[in-house]
């Protein structure tokens, strides 16, 4: 079983790859083969919207790192996803990502019935992470990936999502930050429900 991670941050190493590999490692601990890629490590150039990926599966763009990623996820049984909040959207370098794997998509849905998830993090409380995480999940299921929250069905209650935050609380006037989203123990909880989640249904999805 592999699960790879797609890291949108334009800060490699940083809050979102952190979340990631706290996903990563529960998939890990429980046998999944992982890799976390860095989209800064690669060159990928904008979609020119040239429309050619409609009458076959292939991008016209041949000179850049686009193929070499896309093979990867076509190898992946999970995808998973991860954005810091940019103006309550996703990163730049994600949605370039997104728009890139179109010819994965436009003839055949290569990536159809692989496993897919999410996750974000933002400075503010309420910065916008639910608004990312759609965005990734939408474009996850538009590639008819199936897609799994952080929901755990045995209980205890978590947040539907990983929406990591900055923010601690307001004292004394002034805004009180913690250093890294990993801070947040809540936020960690369900980094790990999420890598529990994404091995449980490849798991169901390869014993079918
Ligand atoms: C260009 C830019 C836009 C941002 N927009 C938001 C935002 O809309 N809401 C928010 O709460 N934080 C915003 N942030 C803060 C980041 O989401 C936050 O610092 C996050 O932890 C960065 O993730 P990283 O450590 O992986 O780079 C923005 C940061 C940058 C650089």
């Amino acid at each position: 079983m592999k699960i790879i991670a797609i890291n949108g941050s334009h800060r490699k190493g940083k809050n979102t790859a952190a979340l990631l590999n706290v996903v990563l490692g529960e998939a890990a601990s429980l046998g999944a083969a992982t890799e976390l890629l860095e989209l800064t490590d690669y060159n990928i150039t904008l979609c020119k919207s040239c429309n050619k990926c409609l009458g076959k599966i292939q991008c016209s763009i041949t000179d850049d790192d686009m193929a070499a990623l896309g093979e990867k996820l076509l190898a992946a049984d999970g995808i998973l996803l991860g954005s810091p909040v940019y103006w309550a959207n996703v990163s730049t370098l994600m949605k370039n990502f997104m728009d890139r794997t179109r010819y994965l998509h436009m003839g055949k849905n290569m990536l159809a019935g692989k496993a897919g998830a999410a996750v974000t993090n933002a400075g503010l409380r309420h910065g916008g992470q639910e608004w990312a995480l759609q965005i990734m999940e939408y474009f996850l299921k538009a590639q008819s990936l199936l897609v799994v929250d952080t929901r755990n069905p045995e209980g205890p209650i978590m947040d539907a999502g990983v929406a990591g935050s900055l923010v601690v609380e307001l004292k004394d006037g002034k805004m009180v930050f913690r250093r890294n989203a990993t801070d947040d123990e809540l936020t960690v909880a369900s980094c790990k429900q999420l890598g529990r989640n994404m091995v449980n249904l490849i798991t169901k999805l390869s014993t079918k």
